[in-house]
């Protein structure tokens, strides 16, 4: 029942009206979310990822945009939603984390303010209960020593205690779903992995849903339940994350995996890199966007796009004229 799911989104397409034309950086994306679940919306930069994330919430920007399609969340349909009805579930029912703290964080006022005022604005709570919840909240995100911390400025804290810090601000309302785009991209590996284990924890305690948005494969591998690759603002392959890592069937998901760092390697903070370069969203082809840098790719892939088909297991599905082999095994990252 579609009734039961967190999030449906359907045909969602954003287009912005450029100098140089219109440009779909998603166009006619479609999954839901189950309650609880953990999924990765994964996909090299410019893929189109967090344009996603911020019009499944409602938050692009309003001049020179157009959204189509439809995101609801919690049965609230997001798509044509007035700002001040989307306020409504803007931290109640939905919140996101940012990939770089100091652009979320205020750097002049003190951080138990800023999570107090999310709380006195959202939640309507006065000043004394305010800051007993903020300082709670700075507890359950792991900042030691909170009622010290609750007066410090973003300046005076670590990366990782800022990226907490936001995430503590995300919690204020009790979402039900967390969005955390790039939460952990150009964080050390060993607080990358606190954060990861972090956004884990609260999601069990909390029962949350929590959408995992990352160019980095080995951040999604132990942490989603299922995965969604994107590639010019369209979903190629989609499937569980075991189906997604062990039976991929579309050679861009082959080149993530294998452009992907090693898990185990320490430095980890590598950019993806697959041969050659991205498409022009201005000027895409007929065809599979990915093509002109796919060496499978025959005459068909250049002149018409591949639509999303069912592979073998079920739930799992790409976009692709010359699939992989049922069979194939990847590397891990
Ligand atoms: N406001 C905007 N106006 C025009 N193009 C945009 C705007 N925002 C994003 N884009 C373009 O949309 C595409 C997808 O961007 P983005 O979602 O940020 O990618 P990702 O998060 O996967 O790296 C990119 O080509 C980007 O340049
Ligand atoms: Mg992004």
């Amino acid at each position: 029942m579609s009734d039961d799911k967190l999030l449906v989104v359907k045909d969602l397409t954003t287009t912005f009206a450029t100098a140089g034309g219109d440009l779909a950086a998603v166009a006619g994306v479609s999954f839901d979310l189950e309650r609880n679940e953990t999924l990765g919306i994964v996909g090299e930069s410019g893929s189109g990822k967090t344009v996603l994330s911020r019009t499944i919430m409602g938050l692009q920007p309003r001049v020179n945009t157009t959204v189509t399609g439809s995101s609801i969340i919690d049965g609230f349909e997001v798509v044509g939603a007035s700002e001040n009805e989307k306020r409504t579930i803007w931290g109640t029912e939905v919140a996101m984390v940012f990939q770089d703290p100091m652009t979320s964080l205020n750097p002049v006022m003190r951080i138990g303010k800023q999570i107090d005022e999310a709380l006195r604005v959202r939640l309507g709570m006065n000043r004394k209960d305010a800051k007993a919840r903020a300082i709670e909240l700075l507890e359950l995100v792991g900042i030691p020593s909170p009622v010290q911390r609750y007066n410090a400025y973003p300046g005076q804290l670590s990366g990782g205690m800022r990226q907490r810090v936001v995430i503590a601000i995300a919690l204020a309302c009790s979402p039900k779903l967390l969005m955390a785009d790039e939460p952990t991209t150009g964080l050390d590996v060993t607080i990358q992995a606190q954060i990861l284990n972090l956004l884990d924890e609260l999601k069990e305690r909390l029962e949350m849903s929590v959408i995992l948005v990352t160019h980095d494969l080995g951040v999604v591998a132990t942490r989603t339940s299922r995965i969604v690759v994107m590639y010019a603002g369209r979903i190629v392959e989609t499937g569980t994350t075991r189906d997604v890592f062990y039976h991929h069937r579309m050679p861009y998901t082959r080149a993530l995996l294998e452009s992907s760092p090693k898990v185990s390697n320490k430095s980890h903070t590598r950019l993806i890199t697959i041969p050659g370069r991205p498409p022009n969203l201005l000027n895409l082809s007929d065809g599979c966007s990915f093509a002109p840098r796919c060496k499978y790719a025959t005459d068909q892939c250049h002149l018409v796009r591949p639509e999303l088909q069912p592979s073998v297991e079920p739930g799992h599905s790409f976009a692709c004229w010359n699939p992989l082999p049922v069979n194939a095994e990847a590397t891990l990252p």
